[in-house]
């Protein structure tokens, strides 16, 4: 459809979420259910997306700018019903064909938008609403049928005994052409059991009008799974985690144990990587072939080469290269970028650090603001000391170093090529390559002291 425009209904309170965050902008994994329903729009290509918000605007507007680009937004002062809340839209709806969303229902997908829309032209109807059919319809609006065809909705609040008894329940998704919505706005009511001006009442109004209005019955009822609270929330995780782990996997990521793995719908894994329980993968992450991650690892909007191992650990806008093995209990924090054949260990916080190939960090260190060379070893309990209180500094450690031992690196510093620091050292000034740096006092031993202070 090449008129498409997406208008999201986004201007109530939320109040059973009982949260000081709007309720769209709740997070299904790592991503704000708005964000979702406007993916999908974008993916079922709309050519314009418009967002009506009402309820802490500005907090919405504002998450959603920074995020996504060419979205415009409408206000909603008051919450007079999802007509009123259409009107608002002024020029958006009037002209194109107005696909209506709702942006507290994040497991729509371009799939079902894309089918409405060809439905909706091919039949050539002034308006298309999809329907399902469910065991339990409470609280829904029912679909009222006449010999077949689409007669009304009538909402739970307004339908009576008989009408209480259809099974088929409006999902509030729908698509008009622009110029029948706007003529039906301007006949709507409120006279009804809510006062309010319903968006659904239109459909009933150009019917009466002669003109067709067609009903797609839905595949899957979990697309149109609303969120009204935080438990509402958690089942709508649960579904969207389902649906990516099943794609995963169906592309040939061995995921344990599902139900305990949460990745995010932009993150990508290639086959034979193996990912054990607890791990949270996050952001744009991109994770290579045949890799072993977790248990109990986050990893968010990292970059992961092939055959890379990470055990437990944290890893935050970092990137690791092929063969390398992090863990267990490592944190990468951002711009930790670790080469090839690498090892960190457990215990080690490496941070805005550029460590090279081959080089092993094996335990207990910080490395943070180091430019270090290709296979360098760093002695258990190493420190780049990069904080004055002030003024971050680097340290440079050149190819094949040896940091012994219980080193501290007082940067600005230079370990040379080759150079060696001795265990326990505290190095304030570069070293030449190839040369052994000792900085901590000579021992000396006071023989026979121990018997002489025990009399
Ligand atoms: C609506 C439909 C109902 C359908 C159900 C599906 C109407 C009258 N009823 O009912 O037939 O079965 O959705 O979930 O449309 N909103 C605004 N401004 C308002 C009112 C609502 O922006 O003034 C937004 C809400 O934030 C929400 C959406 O519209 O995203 C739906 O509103 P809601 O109050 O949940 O409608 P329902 O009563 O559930
Ligand atoms: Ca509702």
């Amino acid at each position: 459809m090449n008129d498409l425009k997406v208008l999201i209904l986004a201007a109530g309170q939320g109040t059973r979420m009982k949260s000081d965050v709007p309720k769209v902008l709740h997070r299904v994994l790592d991503k704000t259910m708005l964000g979702y329903v406007i993916e999908a729009s974008k993916e079922a290509d709309a050519k314009e997306i418009c967002v009506v918000v009402g309820h802490q605007s500005a907090m919405v507007k504002n998450t959603i700018k920074d995020i996504y680009e060419d979205i415009s937004f409408a206000v909603q002062k008051e919450q007079l019903g999802t007509g009123h809340a259409v009107m608002q839209a002024g020029d958006f709806i009037k002209s194109g064909n107005i696909l209506v969303l709702c942006g507290d229902t994040p497991l729509i997908t371009a799939e079902t938008i894309k089918k409405l829309c060809e439905k909706h032209e091919n039949e050539g109807n002034s308006a298309t609403v999809v329907s399902m059919v469910l065991d339990n319809p409470t609280g829904y609006g029912r679909i009222i049928r006449e010999n077949d065809n689409f007669s009304k909705i009538v909402e739970q609040k307004d339908a009576d005994s008989e009408q209480a008894k259809v099974k088929e329940v409006n999902t509030g998704v729908y698509i008009f052409k622009a110029e029948k919505l706007c003529e039906a706005l301007s006949g709507l009511s409120n006279e009804n059991a809510q006062n309010e001006y319903y968006l659904t009442d239109t459909l009933e109004i150009i019917k009466n009008s002669g003109e067709k209005i067609g009903i797609m019955v839905a595949e899957d009822d979990k697309e149109f799974m609303g969120v009204n609270s935080k438990l509402h929330l958690s089942y709508a995780i649960k579904a969207m985690k389902e649906r990516i782990n099943t794609n995963l996997m169906l592309d040939g990521v061995t995921i344990i144990d599902p139900e305990n793995t949460y990745i995010g719908k932009d993150v990508k894994i290639g086959p034979d990587t193996i990912i054990y329980p607890g791990c949270m993968i996050e952001g744009k992450t991109e994770i290579g072939d045949s890799c072993i991650i977790g248990p109990n690892t986050r990893i968010s909007s990292s970059s992961i080469d092939n055959c890379v191992t990470i055990q437990m650990s944290v890893l935050l806008d970092a990137k690791v290269k092929s063969f390398t093995s992090v863990g267990p209990y490592a944190y990468l924090r951002p711009n930790s970028n670790i080469g090839e054949h690498c090892r960190i260990g457990d215990f080690v916080e490496i941070k805005n650090s550029n460590i090279d190939d081959g080089t092993k960090v094996s335990h207990l260190t910080y490395v943070g603001d180091s430019d270090v060379g290709k296979c360098v070893n760093f002695g258990c309990g190493t420190v780049t000391v990069n904080y004055d209180g002030k003024n971050k500094f680097r340290c440079k450690i050149g190819d094949e170093a040896f940091i012994g031992c219980n080193s501290n690196l007082v940067a600005p510093v230079e370990v040379g090529k080759r150079a060696y620091t001795a265990a326990g050292s505290t190095i304030t000034k570069d070293i030449p390559e190839d040369s052994l740096a000792i900085a901590r006092n000579k021992q000396e031993n006071k023989n026979g002291w121990r018997k002489k202070v025990n009399k």
